[in-house]
């Protein structure tokens, strides 16, 4: 292999940039070139790339965001939107192709695959941890702690006035993040995927019997965005209508996506970068995602990794639910 295609697709996550670094030093060892191609899959239709070198992306593995920029593609989805961009891969000889993103962005790899010659590889980067074949995606650790810090004032605030808050983060379809942000911040409820849906009437019961038990008193709950379609601020009205006491509610939104990645993800990043150039010219990594499992660089079919198997920690979980039912009766 001369030449390797990357690309970030789909909403970014803090860590891409360090997968790129690492995907390029890896690359350039061993003399390979890289084509950096912008604004994702639209990169290759648009001719949009740029050849990457070692001395550019030496210092930004502490960077936010992508250096390549990200974005989804309607142009793949038309239906010869996959068989343009194969032919476009070979006409500018991309003999493989690297792709960042997540699930959607996976299933964007597996269309172009039929019509292209060469490998191509994936890498897990989501804030939403929702990919099968890895434990954490790239970009979820920072996530959570941005909302941890977040939610950790607006604990402040809501001691301060012993007011209700509801506090919605990202994570499209799934609780991975809501679970992990609620457990984290000592949230009194979670509302997620998990959990099934939310009802106002034992939402309000939850709320009143804990403070019949302990005094009014600041109450968190930690709400997956979807779970209510009208939205937080909306759930945040009715609970306050419902239990006369003030509730307010927080979208964390797209803050979640922003900022220098921590250190695991840092760490994942280069460990995934360089992994999946290394399976690459050993030749084993076509269709497959460079993923992580209990602390070991794996390799994962990329058709799976949309599967949707991927357990939230159930352990966790019911704990959550048993010291709610502390205070309530009621069953789950
Ligand atoms: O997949 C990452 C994510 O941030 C989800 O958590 C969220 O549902 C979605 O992207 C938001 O997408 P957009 O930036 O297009 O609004």
């Amino acid at each position: 292999i001369r030449k390797i295609g990357l690309l970030t697709s789909g909403g970014d996550a803090p860590g891409m940039n360090a997968v790129i670094r690492a995907v390029v030093m890896t690359a350039a060892v061993q003399g390979i070139e890289v084509i950096g191609f912008s604004h994702g899959f639209n990169g290759i239709f648009s001719n949009e790339f740029q050849q990457l070198h070692r001395a550019q992306v030496l210092h930004i593995i502490q960077q936010g965001g992508t250096i390549l920029k990200s974005a989804r593609c309607k142009q793949l989805e038309q239906p010869n939107g996959p068989a343009q961009a194969a032919e476009l891969l070979h006409k500018n000889g991309i003999e493989a192709l690297i792709v960042i993103g997540g699930d959607g962005s996976f299933r964007g790899c597996q269309a172009i695959a039929p019509f292209y010659q060469g490998q191509i590889v994936g890498i897990p980067g989501t804030i939403d941890n929702d990919v099968d074949g890895t434990d954490f995606t790239i970009g979820f650790a920072t996530a959570l702690d941005t909302a941890l810090d977040a939610i950790d004032k607006i604990r402040d605030t809501a001691d301060a006035f012993e007011r209700i808050f509801l506090i919605e983060v990202m994570g499209r379809h799934t609780g991975y993040l809501a679970l992990a942000a609620g457990i984290a911040s000592g949230a009194e409820q979670i509302i997620c995927p998990e959990y099934g849906d939310v009802d106002v009437v034992d939402l309000q019961r939850d709320i009143q019997q804990l403070q019949q038990q302990f005094g009014r008193s600041s109450y968190i709950i930690v709400i997956a965005e979807t779970m209510y379609p009208a939205g937080a601020t909306a759930l945040a009205a009715e609970l306050t209508k419902a239990t006369s006491i003030e509730c307010r509610a927080c979208v964390l939104g797209h803050l979640q996506r922003g900022g220098s990645p921590v250190g695991s993800d840092r760490i994942l990043a280069t460990k995934l970068g360089a992994y999946a150039v290394e399976q690459l010219l050993l030749g084993n990594a076509h269709l497959m995602m460079a993923g992580e499992q209990g602390g070991q660089a794996v390799l994962f079919p990329l058709s799976l990794t949309g599967d949707k198997k991927k357990q939230t920690d159930r352990y966790l979980l019911d704990w959550q639910e048993r010291m709610l039912q502390d205070s309530s009766p009621r069953k789950v």
